[in-house]
């Protein structure tokens, strides 16, 4: 009997390891000073050095890249769906195909601190909308 508790408990506790590592596998690895650096190399030619969506190679596509001091979004907007168009495109949604998968050579870690940099872009209000069900400090129930 005591013996059972134990194994219980245990199948618990790893349950709930499990969980934290799957929400630090989303934007929490991202670090927004290597997103900003990443950024500066990959999206600023379009989406402008400072997010506002002027790049020189950008300014005369239609439809124009997204302006990421704005925070408003096209295809969802959740992290998942900044980082899904950053690997397959803009075209994966039905987006225009001068938004490329441009975030394809980055590591994972390294794309992730991009959509945490593109968060931080945004003036005039809360700078993260992290994913409703990412909740780094879920406490175990009893
Ligand atoms: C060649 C120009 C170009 C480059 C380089 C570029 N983008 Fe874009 N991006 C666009 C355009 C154009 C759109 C608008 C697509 C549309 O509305 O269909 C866009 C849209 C987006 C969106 C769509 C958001 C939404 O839901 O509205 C995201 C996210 C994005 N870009 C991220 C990036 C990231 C991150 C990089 C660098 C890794 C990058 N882009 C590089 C041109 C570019």
């Amino acid at each position: 009997m005591r013996k059972a508790r134990i194994w219980v408990g245990a199948a618990t506790l790893s349950a709930f390891s499990l969980s934290a590592l799957v929400v630090n596998a989303g934007i929490e690895q991202g670090d927004v000073a290597v997103g900003k650096a990443k950024y500066t190399e990959n999206c600023a030619i379009c989406h402008g050095p400072k997010g506002d969506g002027q790049g020189d190679a950008g300014k005369a596509l239609q439809p124009p890249p997204r302006d990421f001091t704005k925070g408003d979004f096209k295809f969802g907007g959740t992290d998942k769906d900044l980082y899904d168009i950053m690997v397959n495109g803009a075209a994966s949604r039905g987006g225009s195909p001068n938004m490329g998968p441009f975030g394809l050579p980055l590591s994972e870690k390294e794309r992730w601190s991009v959509v945490k940099y593109i968060r931080s872009l945004k003036t005039g209000g809360a700078a993260a909308k992290p994913d409703a069900k990412a909740k780094p400090e879920a406490k175990p129930k009893k």
